[in-house]
């Protein structure tokens, strides 16, 4: 039996760590070749090696997808080495804490950045490639855009994070938007809004929130639990399964859509 990205080329940025690292494993267990980029190029070959290790096929790249030079250096490696580009995930992602009042433009600036416009810079040269490509004979698609925003995205109400809300509102947007103009050139474009979940980058959050709020690190990590109605903090894994189901032939018929997976934190 044929797994379900057999011969497919995904990219997934921010994948040395977290949720992209998940992300990463699962494709590869599917069948996909991954290219694994991160910032952090040590954390992504670390990944890389362990796909390698388990069989799977695994490059790691540098990637800082503030960069639009890299961004298009990392597509051009990618088709040189695979032959072309079937799946972009937008994962790396970062935060600050702060009340509204204190933030500086630097906060501002470093969310917007990373979190919007890498989104922005990243599925420009993602498109551009697919463009050139054939559409799929079955599914007339060309290749598929996922964006890794977040329950911020919808929910405006989260504490000490308004400029990273604003980040990923525009995310949730640009997936709109770029769905729509792209949809009849078989391109498809989806996010995932996940709620809490347990990353390196909930650790740090953990901390600046418990001092923001004057409480202990596991009072936040309670507040968190006791905010889900599942009951339990969100694992990477359950992120990296719905990216599979938006990468894979059964999501063909979706497009447009920002899927929460958050345990029941948030409905819309
Ligand atoms: N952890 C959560 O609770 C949570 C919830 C909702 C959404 N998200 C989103 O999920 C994504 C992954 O988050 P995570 O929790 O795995 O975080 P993480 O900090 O564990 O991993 C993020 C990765 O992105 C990389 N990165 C940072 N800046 C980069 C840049 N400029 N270019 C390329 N890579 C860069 C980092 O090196 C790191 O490897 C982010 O977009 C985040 O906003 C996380």
């Amino acid at each position: 039996m044929s797994k379900e990205l057999q011969l497919k080329v995904s990219v997934i940025t921010g994948a040395g760590s977290g949720i992209g690292k998940s992300i990463a494993k699962a494709f590869a267990e599917a069948g996909s070749r991954v290219a694994v980029t991160d910032l952090n190029w040590e954390w992504a070959n670390s990944v890389a090696n362990e796909i390698k290790r388990s069989g799977g096929e695994a490059i790691a790249l540098k990637l800082d997808v503030t960069r639009q030079d890299e961004c298009q250096i990392v597509a051009d490696f990618v088709v040189e080495r695979w032959g072309r580009i079937d799946i972009w995930v937008n994962n790396a992602g970062v935060s600050t804490m702060n009340h509204f009042i204190e933030l500086t433009e630097q906060d501002w600036d470093f969310n917007m950045n990373v979190n919007a416009k890498g989104t922005f810079l990243c599925s420009q040269v993602a498109v551009r490639q697919m463009l050139k490509q054939k559409p799929d004979m079955k599914s007339g698609l060309r290749g598929k855009i996922i964006n890794i925003a977040s329950m911020a995205g919808k929910r405006g109400n989260a504490p000490f994070l308004a400029h990273y809300v604003a980040s990923k509102f525009a995310v949730v947007g640009l997936t709109q938007a770029m769905a729509g103009e792209l949809a009849k050139q078989g391109i498809t474009v989806n996010a995932i809004c996940p709620g809490y979940v347990a990353t390196p980058m909930q650790e740090r959050e953990v901390e600046w929130e418990a001092n923001l709020r004057g409480v202990s690190p596991q009072d936040v990590r309670q507040l968190y639990i006791n905010d889900t109605p599942l009951g339990r903090l969100e694992t990477a894994e359950d992120v990296a399964a719905v990216a599979l189901f938006l990468a894979s032939p059964a999501s063909d018929f979706i497009t447009g859509e920002s899927i929460n997976v958050n345990g029941g934190a948030f409905m819309d």
